[in-house]
């Protein structure tokens, strides 16, 4: 029996191409041999959001090379490598087809299984990686298509408690600073304007709080942002600044209810965890640094450990890939066949009902 396993991961699911090599040891610890993400922002800027075309094109181009780099990097060859793991959704299904058959194209050459992996479950067991983490545990994810708010039971085992019923929190981030005429994506615009403003000059609607179902809402408060602002224009330096801030201080306060709900729900389901319970978060958003703040003091007043892996893997990466499929290997979790499908919608949790809406713009995750 060898004392690890080592990994490929591919991920093409949206507009970011990538590959690695992750380890993990029979002991549950994981090391990242490689990690290769090409980001195609400059390619998507000008269209103020992602072009799937552009994106599945840009994906066929890279792979190859990617993939190449990855294995590289980490100093293993194809032959060291023990299965491939490619997203095969939810995404935009040109690039999820791009990755899943380069996946299968490099299974077939070398005789080695795949695995074919929900983008989402990378997500959630990521903080496993960089945070040793044991099950169970809250996962918020919040990127420019998803909002949602897991529990994260064990490997393929989750449940959502919560998730947007129409904008994802990236995506109002992104219309907030397209409607104040800031460059495309959005919320690192918004965050830096924010840091100029007053966040109580704007008293922004903060939809849902207080209701006891653990869903968010941020259409409204976007509409909010487009009045105050026709109600300025022309809108000055200052008051895009004072717009901003208090648009995120409602997304905060918006937070703090539906995250705080979720924490209480968490400990009530599981009064005795191992270890003190943890919310992780992930997806873009996170980067958000005032998001951050709010969490960390809502996890500390309720005695949660929150959780925020590095940047670069709570954006989309190969590596949670990789290790999804490490998790998978070593529960001996069926393989997929060569035949298997990309999914551009694949819910993790298959209970879950799909709301209006449901925050997905395109497909991104
Ligand atoms: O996870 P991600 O890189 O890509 C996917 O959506 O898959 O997330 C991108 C989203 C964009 O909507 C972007 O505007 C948002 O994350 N974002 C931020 C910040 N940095 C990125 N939102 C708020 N504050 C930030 N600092
Ligand atoms: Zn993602």
């Amino acid at each position: 029996m060898t004392a690890f396993s080592c990994i490929l991961g591919i991920e093409t699911s949206c507009d970011e191409t990538a590959a690695s090599v992750v380890l993990r040891r029979d002991d549950g610890r994981g090391e990242i041999l490689s990690d290769v993400v090409l980001s195609q922002l400059d390619e998507h800027s000008a269209y103020g959001g992602v072009v799937p075309e552009i994106a599945a094109r840009a994906h066929v181009e890279a792979l190859d090379t990617l993939v190449e780099e990855a294995l590289l990097r980490s100093n293993v060859t194809l032959r060291d490598i023990d299965a491939i793991a490619a997203t095969a959704g939810p995404g935009l299904i040109g690039g999820l087809l791009v990755g899943l058959m380069t996946g299968k194209a490099i299974a077939r050459a070398t005789g080695k299984p795949l695995y074919a992996i929900n983008h989402l479950e990378g997500h959630a067991l990521t903080a496993r990686l960089t945070d040793k983490l044991t099950f169970p545990y809250l996962m918020l994810l919040v990127s420019g298509g998803h909002t949602q708010l897991v529990l994260v039971r064990g490997v393929g085992d989750y449940e959502r408690w919560g998730t947007t019923i129409d904008d994802a929190l990236g995506e109002a981030f992104d219309k907030t600073a397209k409607l104040l005429g800031l460059p495309y994506p959005g919320g690192p615009e918004v965050e830096r304007a924010a840091a100029g403003g007053d966040p109580k000059r704007f008293n922004f609607p903060r939809p849902l709080v207080g209701e006891a179902r653990l869903d968010f809402s941020f259409s409204g408060l976007k509409t909010a942002v487009r009045q105050a602002a026709e109600g300025l224009a022309p809108v000055s330096s200052q008051d895009i600044f004072d717009i901003c801030a208090s648009f995120q201080r409602a997304i905060g306060r918006t937070l703090e209810d539906r995250i705080g709900r979720g924490l209480q729900r968490f400990k009530h389901e599981f009064p005795e965890t191992e270890d003190l319970p943890a919310l992780v978060v992930a997806g873009g958003v996170a980067a958000n640094q005032h998001i951050r703040a709010v969490l960390t003091a809502l996890c500390e007043k309720n005695g949660f450990r929150f959780v925020a892996p590095p940047h670069r893997l709570c954006t989309d990466n190969a590596v949670m890939i990789a290790w999804a499929g490490l998790e998978r290997m070593a529960l001996d979790l069926p393989v997929d066949d060569l035949d298997v499908s990309p999914r551009s919608r694949w819910p993790l949790d298959n209970q879950a009902k799909a709301l209006i809406g449901f925050g997905r713009r395109g497909a991104k995750a």
